[in-house]
């Protein structure tokens, strides 16, 4: 497995259509476990292939929720919580009727680090996808699962999150990781 460069704004390429993956074959699946091993690195709970620089319909997602455990009341708890990795893999993914009702998240993405914006999207949606060997899934999906694949299945078109945000949010938003990457510069 190998980690690969993540490409940032205003990369063209993220503004690129991503094809539909026709052929479920070894080519796929290690590109996914790269796309893993990158997202893990980076760290990140999603990714899109195109962020990888690959126009194709993939993304994966993992969004490693804190391992749930019980204390004795008023136990003190001093260790590190853990994590479950969860890995998913949508790939040719479809939306089908989004709820009318909204969940706003702060989100962030891996192409434009370390800003975040709230985002309004469609609180449940069903999602119909492929998995590595082609197999079709279909599932109703809420939560911050939905905002994420929401949010992933916009990079196959061409949409960063902060492109849902108003033009002069976004300019700040653009602003900040510039004056962020020229202090990051001067450090350097
Ligand atoms: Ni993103």
């Amino acid at each position: 497995m190998s980690i690969l460069p993540i490409i940032e704004v205003p990369d063209p390429r993220l503004k690129t259509i991503s094809e539909p993956v026709t052929e479920f074959d070894d080519e796929l699946k290690t590109l996914v476990d790269d796309m893993f091993e990158t997202m893990y690195d980076a760290p990140g709970i999603g990714l899109a292939a195109i962020q990888v620089g690959v126009p194709k319909r993939i993304l994966v997602i993992d969004l490693q929720e804190p391992v749930e455990h019980d204390h004795e009341h008023g136990e003190h708890c001093d260790h590190e919580h853990e994590v479950v990795n969860d890995p998913k893999v949508f790939i040719n993914p479809e939306i089908l009727d989004p709820s009318s009702d909204l969940n706003s998240y702060n989100e962030g993405c891996l192409s434009v680090p370390d800003q975040y914006a709230e985002v309004d999207r469609p609180a449940a949606i069903t999602a119909r996808w492929q998995d590595v060997n082609g197999k079709r899934h279909e599932a109703q999906i809420d939560g911050m699962l939905a905002t994420c694949l929401q949010h992933e299945m916009d990079h196959l078109e061409g949409i960063l999150f902060i492109d849902h945000l108003s033009r002069l949010k976004r300019k700040m938003v653009l602003k900040k990781l510039e004056k962020q990457r020229k202090d990051q510069g001067i450090a350097a």
